[in-house]
């Protein structure tokens, strides 16, 4: 099979820069462009490489950083775009990238919510993409999916299962956020070393409602899913990995081993077609008293090439029909760009990207 020709949209950022990681030697896709902001334009992408987790291979690092442009887009022949713009640049580019016939993958939280746009996570609700099906642009081949926030992505893997297998209408949620969720440079350092923030804008609406969207059922559109999830949320000074803890009322009496069991056995359709970059086991359930934490935990996932794609759960305790335990993701791999190649991944077996 010959490799699908992509592009990066902000491939300087965060997120970009984990795109341009997992893309450089992917078995599906090959980078055609990558393209930034006007500042960064005709530099070379080594220039602004800042993951000291992830080696840049020397013929991508040199290339040159391309204008944000749909032109550049056709001019590259790529098929694909990955997005990891800022929402507000996202919102008109990515439309006009869909318009102009490119498969756009997004981070971004600009369509997220529309009706006909997919807000994936692939073990979860890979039956949604189909909704790309129903946007204008399907027809000229163009078309918009979504990953969701970071905070969100690690807590709708855990709930799915969880949901399948027992019986609750809630779910309380208290997130310890890392810095690198807030791109770069991100929080000013004088507001967060020996800190914590309890205020990430519009950040425990958005869990609220895209587990709904996540979690519901495709019909016409998407029926938003009854449960409910009520986060409290804080920036803490930690690089990268959301720490979550949860707590959710159970209307039935459980053992914590069956919840240890129905998540640590869950598996999706990217395991069932064994996508590159999806985990052999989604969930890991850990029994030690003091994991997951971000410094032992972030890069949960196997193989290689899924490393920091699971999640990781630990600390599950029951106490009178109150469920308890804390999860961990990574939130530029799992909540970021590893999530969008997954979903690109689905779609190109799904027979999307043809
Ligand atoms: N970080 C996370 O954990 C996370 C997780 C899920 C989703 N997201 C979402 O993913 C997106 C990217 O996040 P990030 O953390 O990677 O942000 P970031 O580090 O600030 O990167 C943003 C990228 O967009 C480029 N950019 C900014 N303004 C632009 C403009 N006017 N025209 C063209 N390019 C522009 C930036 O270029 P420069 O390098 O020149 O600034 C950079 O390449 C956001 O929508 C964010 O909400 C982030």
């Amino acid at each position: 099979m010959s490799k699908i020709p992509v592009a990066v949209l902000g491939a300087t950022g965060n997120i970009g820069q984990r795109f341009v990681s997992l893309l450089q030697d992917h078995p599906f896709f090959e980078i055609a462009a990558l393209c930034s902001s006007e500042g960064k334009v005709g530099g070379r992408l080594a220039d602004f490489w800042r993951l000291d987790d992830a080696a840049l291979d020397a013929d991508v690092g040199a290339r040159e950083i391309e204008p944000l442009d749909a032109r550049v887009l056709a001019r590259s022949g790529a098929v694909a775009a990955f997005s990891a713009l800022p929402p507000e640049v996202a919102d008109g580019l990515e439309a006009e990238a869909a318009r102009a016939g490119a498969k756009v993958f997004s981070n971004a939280s600009s369509h997220r919510m529309e009706d006909d746009v997919p807000l994936l996570v692939p073990e979860v609700n890979p039956d949604h993409l189909r909704l790309v099906e129903r946007q204008a642009t399907f027809a000229r081949g163009g078309f918009l999916t979504t990953n969701p926030n970071c905070s969100v992505t690690g807590l709708a893997l855990v709930l799915k299962p969880l949901a399948d297998a027992f019986d609750f209408s809630e779910a309380h949620v208290s997130t310890y956020q890392a810095l690198s969720g807030a791109g770069y440079p991100g929080v000013p350092s004088l507001d967060i070393l020996a800190n914590v923030v309890p205020f990430i804008e519009s950040e425990e609406e958005k869990m609220r409602q895209e587990a709904k969207k996540i979690l519901g059922t495709l019909r016409e559109t998407v029926v938003p899913s009854p449960l409910d999830v009520w986060a409290n949320c804080a920036r803490v000074p930690v690089r990268e990995a959301h720490l979550e803890a949860v707590s959710i009322p159970l209307q039935e009496p459980v053992e914590a081993e069956d919840v240890a069991r129905a998540l640590a056995s869950f598996r999706g359709e990217p395991q069932r077609r064994r996508l590159p970059t999806a985990p052999r086991q989604p969930i890991l359930v850990r029994s030690e008293r003091n994991r997951p934490q971000p410094l032992l935990d972030l890069n949960a996932g196997e193989p290689a090439r899924a490393r920091g794609m699971a999640a990781t759960v630990g600390r599950i305790r029951v106490t009178d029909r109150n469920l308890r335990f804390f999860v961990l993701s990574h939130n530029t791999l799992r909540g970021g760009a590893g999530g969008s190649v997954l979903n690109a991944e689905l779609a190109a077996r799904r027979g999307y990207l043809a």
